[in-house]
């Protein structure tokens, strides 16, 4: 037996099941241990283990305690059942018991599986799904930009284009609210978080293999990545995007200030500041990633490698990625 979840759905140890989030597991096989509340001795005891199958009657008993309010799972189990509600985003707007950290969890799992079906089929419905969950997220740091900190610190280290595009976009997302002191727009929340997760999608016309070399490239494979800019340009033109913000993000995060990057070798105040943003973002989530012949930097490693290179960096932004950082938030 557990304690009373007294604080009702702000427990610590419980977050209560409602109907919402009930609809959002499996019906009769629930994917984690359900506990329900018992107001006659007050207490909480476990209903069902998770995986288990609930019979007709029970499902609707489960249903019923949901409606009651006295339905339960534990908060420890949230990875089971991040999964699972990152397919209804929308429920991270109504339901007011999660806590940020399991929200800043749920998002990024739903971002990056969004994002790997985009990847993997870049169509006006992937893109349609993927822009649904853009807004949920926008809506969620407008309400209170401050949240940002426990998104960024969510980042995962794999190297997959799906990964570091989300983790591309939680940076620059965390750049722009401190660059703006989180006076924001929705509509440019949306823009800049569309444009950050796009930003490599010409990528996927690069085979894998040279995408991974990074090092010992030679001068062709150099020639195949830089096309990734002008692939992914043709590939939203084809997907009817044209809002500036995107194309800017897509086109100029490789640029470098002193005229070094691609494609079209833009100094200084030839790279508009989403570009720079961009630029700074994805440098640094490559750095923190894993690569095939590299394990990945830590994070105060990278802003350091960034912050030191004020040649082709902007060290205002490069300031303000040490700041975010330095408060990301984990609990
Ligand atoms: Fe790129
Ligand atoms: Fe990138």
């Amino acid at each position: 037996m557990a304690e009373h979840p007294d604080s009702g759905a702000l427990s610590e140890t419980y977050l209560q099941i409602s109907p919402n989030i009930l609809a959002s597991f499996p019906k009769f096989r629930p994917p984690v241990d359900l506990y329900v509340f018992d107001p006659s001795v007050g207490r909480t005891g476990r209903y069902i283990r998770g995986g288990e199958r609930l019979s007709r009657d029970g499902q609707a008993e489960v249903a019923r305690y949901a409606e009651e309010g006295l339905l339960y799972l534990l908060r420890d189990d949230y990875r089971i059942y991040a999964e699972h509600l990152s397919r209804k985003l929308g429920l991270l707007l109504v339901e007011e018991g999660f806590q940020p950290q399991e929200v800043a969890e749920i998002f990024f799992i739903a971002l990056r599986n969004r994002m790997a079906e985009f990847l993997n089929q870049p169509t006006e419905d992937t893109l349609e799904a993927l822009r649904t969950d853009v807004a949920i997220l926008a809506e969620y740091i407008w309400i209170d930009p401050g949240r940002v900190a426990f998104l960024t610190h969510t980042l995962e280290r794999d190297y997959d284009l799906a990964v570091h595009s989300v983790n591309t976009m939680l940076i620059g997302l965390a750049l722009y609210l401190r660059l703006t002191g989180g006076k924001v727009e929705k509509t440019v929340l949306i823009s800049l978080i569309l444009g950050l997760l796009l930003h490599d999608l010409g990528m996927v016309m690069v085979p894998k293999f040279i995408r991974d070399k990074e090092r010992y490239l030679v001068r062709r494979d150099r020639e195949s990545i830089e096309r990734h800019i002008e692939a992914g340009l043709n590939m939203v033109r084809r997907l009817k995007i044209q809002d500036p913000i995107i194309l800017e993000c897509m086109d100029q995060h490789h640029e470098r200030l002193d005229g070094s990057g691609y494609p079209a070798r833009r100094f200084d105040g030839g790279i508009s500041t989403t570009g720079r943003l961009c630029a700074v973002a994805d440098s640094f989530s490559a750095i923190v990633g894993d690569r095939p012949h590299r394990s990945a930097r830590d994070t105060a490693e990278a802003v350091r490698m960034l912050a030191g290179d004020g040649k082709r960096y902007d060290q205002a932004l490069t300031a303000l990625l040490a700041q975010v950082m330095a408060e990301r938030v984990t609990a």
